[in-house]
């Protein structure tokens, strides 16, 4: 009785959050949505298809990474070989950490596995799974936003922490919030703790572009889910066939953005608030997929009192993992 309870309040006031969110956001100029509601179940299939469809490159230069150096990786993670709480934020399908998962416990390392995802889907299937795949993993899933569960590992277990936040989520920020969020990260942090994090380099503008643009329109049926997952949970009434999707890369500044343009002159309601107008061609800022060069990860950890220890690049070096150590 008293477990259902909890289960609706936490399911109620997670929809408030999405709710206020999503409101706030459209009162905004430009309007703008936040990518982190891109992953409900629907739009976690679409990232897959995202990952399997042949311009989106960002995933399988990591894979390439983590399944070539993996042994690297690792002994840098393990180090004097003292126990250590291995997390993850925003861990997907952990394809990649499969990897580390797997050489780690092939060297008996001493540790947990804690991946982070803000979708309850990712985190009920990982801990289903993992531990059926990759004998003798222990294994914590924990699902909800970054910092809340980063505070939670930390009161579960006061050993060692490396934390993983690979696939270039930290491109989800523009560089000087990025910067803060690297700044945030190592509060939560304690001397000797590490950093794995996976940076999606500057290139040629015109592969980032076709990354974000792909022929086959996963990228755009990634960004109008959004407005599916507003009407189906919200009460919202957008119509998809009136909106387009319009991705932008500035290689001046490394960012690349998604909108959707409103085809027309139009009204949009959700639940009971007042209507959300739109101008034709009005656009809403949906994501940022920022790209950075090598100099600026540096910077970004000696800003943030970390110290860059390794790099490691795929063969066109068009993606970087670094790992950093807390000061
Ligand atoms: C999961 C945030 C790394 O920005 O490249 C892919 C999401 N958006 N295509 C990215 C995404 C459009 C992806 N990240």
């Amino acid at each position: 009785m008293e477990t259902a309870t909890t289960q609706i309040e936490v399911r109620s006031s997670k929809t408030t959050q999405f709710y206020d969110d999503v409101t706030a956001g459209l009162k905004q100029t430009p309007k703008r949505l936040n990518s982190k509601y891109f992953y409900d179940a629907n739009g976690d299939k679409l990232f897959q298809d995202l990952m399997n469809c042949e311009e989106y490159y960002p995933t399988k230069c990591e894979l390439e990474i983590f399944s070539e150096k993996t042994a690297e990786i690792c002994n840098a993670i393990i180090g004097d070989g003292d126990a250590f709480d291995l997390i993850e934020l925003g861990a997907g399908d952990a394809m990649k950490s499969t990897y580390l998962l797997k050489y780690l416990l092939d060297k008996k390392a001493d540790f947990t596995y804690l991946p982070i995802d803000i979708s309850a889907n990712v985190i009920s299937y990982l801990n289903i799974t993992l531990p059926v795949t990759l004998a003798g993993l222990q294994i914590t899933g924990l699902n909800g936003e970054y910092f809340e569960m980063l505070e939670k590992a930390a009161s579960i277990s006061n050993k060692r922490k490396v934390v993983m936040f690979l696939g270039s989520n930290i491109g989800n920020m523009p560089v000087n919030e990025a910067d803060g969020f690297c700044r945030a990260l190592r509060n939560h942090l304690s001397e000797g703790d590490m950093l794995l994090v996976g940076f999606d380099l500057k290139k040629n503008p015109k592969t980032i572009l076709a990354a974000y643009n792909d022929k086959g329109g996963i990228t755009k049926r990634f960004n109008l889910n959004l407005l599916e997952r507003i009407n189906r949970e919200l009460n919202g009434n957008f119509d998809l066939k009136q909106f387009d999707h319009y991705p932008t890369y500035d290689p001046e500044i490394g960012a690349c953005k998604s909108y959707l343009v409103s085809l027309a002159d139009q009204k949009v309601t959700i639940n009971n608030m007042e209507a959300v107008h739109f101008l034709k061609d009005e656009v809403i800022y949906m994501e940022i997929s920022q790209k950075f060069t090598v100099e600026q990860t540096d910077q970004m950890a000696v800003n943030n009192s970390f110290k860059p220890l390794n790099r490691f690049f795929d063969n066109k070096e068009w993606f970087i993992d670094v790992i950093w150590v807390a000061k």
